[in-house]
């Protein structure tokens, strides 16, 4: 696991894009798994910039976002699916055949689930999953008590995770109680993982995530069990966690 310390939000978002970059040079036809939420804001900002710099193109690129809300449509503005439209998806050159996620308002949520992993694995698995972290510890909406093993599901949030999107919502009453997440061996599965933190409230979640027990209680210890990831943290988010000179 390699842990890079940047300096502030700006400077993280940065060098998460440019390796966003650089895995797409490599492989034009890359397979990206994408998170929504504050943490990937100025990173998809980053990469929209690269592109309308002529630098990268996503042409070839597939997208498969790691959750959504259920009840949840595209249009509604609350959705990971509307975020991800307009903060990324009609800035850049993808093909909209090639972007998916979970359809929170399927009829059959259990079904777009099990799909939902056919078509990850038809596309050939993701190359490089987007990760940032909840205040306890959910990657997607993985939440404590998720099995390191878990595959794309319906899953109960958090009552912490409802109230900190709240104000995705205008009131935590508002929030969904359930999400279709990909799951942990889901993500596991990724060849490599980029996990982004950012801000002193993270800094908590991080030091267990890193260098407390890798167990259910906290879903984000699950990646130690990764070969390839990166985790890039603001100053801020690794002040409690010791790092080599
Ligand atoms: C979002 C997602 C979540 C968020 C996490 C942190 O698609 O999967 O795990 O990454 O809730 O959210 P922010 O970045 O808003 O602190």
């Amino acid at each position: 696991m390699k842990i890079i310390v940047a300096k502030n939000y700006r400077e993280m978002s940065k060098i998460a894009a440019d390796l966003v970059v650089r895995q797409i040079k490599r492989k034009p036809a890359s397979v990206l798994g994408l998170a929504t939420g504050h943490t990937p804001f100025e990173l998809y900002d980053d990469l929209v910039q690269a592109y309308r710099r002529g630098k990268v193109s996503f042409k070839k690129v597939k997208t498969f976002n790691l959750d959504e809300y259920a009840g949840l449509g595209e249009n509604n503005r609350s959705s990971c699916h509307y975020y991800m439209k307009n903060k990324f998806f009609k800035k850049v050159d993808l093909s909209k055949k090639n972007i998916f996620i979970p359809d929170g308002r399927a009829a059959d949520l259990k079904k777009e689930c099990a799909a939902y992993e056919r078509k990850i694995r038809r596309a050939g698995g993701v190359d490089l999953q987007i990760l940032g972290i909840g205040l306890d510890g959910h990657i997607g909406f993985n939440e404590p008590g998720s099995n390191f093993s878990s595959k794309t599901r319906l899953v109960k949030l958090a009552e912490s995770t409802r109230r900190a999107n709240a104000k995705y919502f205008g009131g935590r009453a508002l929030v969904p109680q359930s999400a279709v997440t990909m799951g942990l061996g889901t993500i596991l599965k990724a060849k490599k993982v980029i996990l982004l933190a950012s801000g002193r409230e993270k800094a908590a979640i991080v030091k267990l995530t890193l260098r407390g027990k890798a167990d259910k209680i906290t879903p984000a210890s699950v990646l130690r069990k990764h070969p390839q990831v990166t985790v890039i943290l603001d100053k801020t988010a690794a002040e409690l966690i010791k790092l080599p000179k």
